[in-house]
């Protein structure tokens, strides 16, 4: 990375849109409603995670983040989100973000003075500054557990025809796709990190949810989930999991998360973390669906056939 300019401190007040702007129940109106009132607000601990998000359409994320897991996580002081306005560091009466690329071609670029600027005064001294791009590298389980970690995220919203390639070169640290599509902008993809990487958040959510990403990490699909009633429809929940044999349970689970991954996902499958067991099972599953006799193995049906819809005739 080169050389940065100045590092500013933390989000301007200006320039930042408070995520919960405007509504009665967010988590900074809280605090200073009691402040107002005379009593003593609680002694709150430094949020374990600070995310800075620039873009030039914050009313895209506002009510993002203001809903469920986040709501509650920044209620609880777990994660300090702000949104800025990358147009409040634009020059000019019109406040002009983009131009037209050099060297021909369709779409806009947003040019790199407004964001380099927006990018120095949100990131303090130890914000970790990500440009959201289809050029990036993929977003998967290990990259959230790593950003995670960080104390401080600056998340830097793509849009338009791209970002000028200096502001990379100047301020970012890394950049991240978050699948091999191309986005309007950044914007849903900020949603998508900020999601993953909260939920790893200590406190944020429980246990399951870090044992759920724990098994993603460990290379495998997760397995199919029942709960009420035990027949629905027709479909009866499977026999193992009506057993109440714990081992039998993790047994049947454990199968259908490599039944899954070799299905659907088979390039997990050469990172996957897989035991002596798990080797003969896959094996087993690849001898069913090679078997001349009773069709393919449960392996190779990903597309489910489903059953018929009550009522429906067959015809469109
Ligand atoms: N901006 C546009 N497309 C994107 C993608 N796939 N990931 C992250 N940011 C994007």
């Amino acid at each position: 990375m080169g050389k940065r300019g100045t590092a500013v401190g933390g989000g301007r007040k200006g320039a930042e849109t408070g995520v919960a702007k405007g509504r009665k129940a967010s988590p900074g109106s809280a605090q200073i409603t009691r402040a107002r009132c005379g009593k003593k607000a609680p002694a709150r601990a430094r949020p374990r995670v600070r995310i800075d998000i620039l873009t030039l359409f914050p009313g895209i994320l506002d009510s993002a983040f203001s809903h469920s897991l986040l709501a509650k996580a920044r209620e609880k002081g777990l994660i300090d989100i702000r949104v800025h306005d990358i147009r409040e560091e634009a020059e000019g009466r019109h406040r002009v973000a983009d131009d037209a690329p050099y060297g021909g071609g369709d779409g806009m670029v947003m040019k790199p003075e407004p964001v380099v600027r927006s990018i120095e005064k949100a990131r303090g001294d130890d914000g970790h500054v990500v440009l959201l791009s289809p050029a990036g590298a993929l977003l998967d389980q290990a990259r959230v557990r790593r950003l995670a970690a960080r104390p401080h995220l600056v998340i830097v919203c793509g849009r338009y025809g791209g970002v000028d390639e200096r502001v990379s070169r100047l301020a970012v640290d890394e950049e991240i796709s978050i699948g091999d599509y191309v986005l309007g902008g950044g914007e849903p993809a900020a949603i998508v990190v900020v999601d993953a990487v909260a939920r790893l958040v200590p406190g944020v959510v429980g246990n399951e949810a870090s044992t759920l990403a724990d098994s993603f990490e460990d290379g495998l699909l997760e397995h199919p989930q029942y709960t009420r009633p035990a027949v629905y429809r027709g479909l009866r929940v499977p026999e193992a999991l009506l057993s109440g044999n714990h081992a039998e349970v993790e047994r049947w689970r454990r199968r259908q998360s490599l039944s899954r991954t070799r299905t659907r996902r088979p390039d997990l499958l050469a990172k996957a973390k897989l035991s002596d067991e798990d080797r003969r099972n896959l094996g087993e599953m690849a001898r069913e669906d090679a078997a001349p006799e009773g069709g393919p193995g449960q392996g190779m049906v990903y597309k489910k056939p489903r059953p018929p819809r009550p009522g429906a005739s067959g015809k469109r």
